[in-house]
Order: structure tokens, then C-alpha cells, then sequence
């Protein structure tokens, strides 16, 4: 069996609350680049969601590199507005209301925050 595609995504310990590392994570099924935001919820959790709105499926920074609302406690598309809770990537306002941004699994190996390839949402 292949081993998975895995991506590093730089050291744990240096990532900063309010960071945003983005990541890129190679091609999707339709041949466009995607990227994982890799970032600390308010409790200091690591969490890592696909850039890509669930609304229209662009990413969410449009290239800006900004994601976060005017109080940094939500990740926010700037195309239209919706906002999502870093927590668990569910959309608490916008035209994607109650979707939810697609997690990339990761883990911590020695210290290093390693990603795995997301199943394709069309799969
Ligand atoms: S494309 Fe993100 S809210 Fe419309």
C-alpha cells in the first residue's frame, strides 16, 4: 500500500494564536491548486481547514492572505461575508450557513505538524 501524501506544515511550538499558516497541499480532482489554513482555536487547539468556501468554492482570502473577521474570532470569506468558527469550521453567518469548511487531518510528530491529503468532497 502507497504511503500517504503527507505535507509539513512547519513547527507546532512556533505557531503563534492568530497566525494563519497556509499551506499548499498540492492538486484537487479538477486540477486547481488547494491550500490548508493551519491555525490555533481560542483554546489552543490546532486545527487545519481547507481554504475553500462553502458557499462558492473559492478560497476564502481570495489571495488576500487576511481570514480573519474585524474581532479575529471567526475565519471570514471575504467574497461574500460568511464567517466560520476556527473550532470546528461550522459557518455561523453568510449564504453558507450551518456548512462546514472541510478539516484536513494532521498530527504532531516530533514536534512538526505533518498534513495528509483530504479525501476529494466529490469522492
Ligand atoms: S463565496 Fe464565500 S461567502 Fe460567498
Amino acid at each position: 500500500m502507497a504511503e500517504p501524501v503527507t505535507y509539513e506544515a512547519g513547527a507546532r511550538e512556533t505557531l503563534a494564536p492568530g497566525e494563519v499558516r497556509v499551506v499548499p497541499l498540492g492538486i484537487d480532482a479538477h486540477g486547481l491548486p488547494r491550500e490548508a489554513l493551519v491555525l490555533l482555536d481560542a483554546g489552543g487547539a490546532l486545527r487545519v481547514w481547507v481554504n475553500l468556501c462553502q458557499h462558492i468554492p473559492i478560497p476564502l482570502d481570495s489571495g488576500s492572505r487576511e481570514f480573519w473577521d474585524g474581532e479575529r474570532r471567526h475565519l471570514i470569506c471575504l467574497t461574500h461575508g460568511a464567517t466560520y468558527r476556527p473550532r470546528d469550521g461550522v459557518c455561523t453567518a453568510g449564504p453558507c450557513e450551518g456548512e462546514r469548511l472541510q478539516a484536513v487531518p494532521h498530527e504532531v510528530r516530533d514536534g512538526v505538524i505533518l498534513l495528509f491529503e483530504p479525501p476529494d468532497p466529490e469522492d
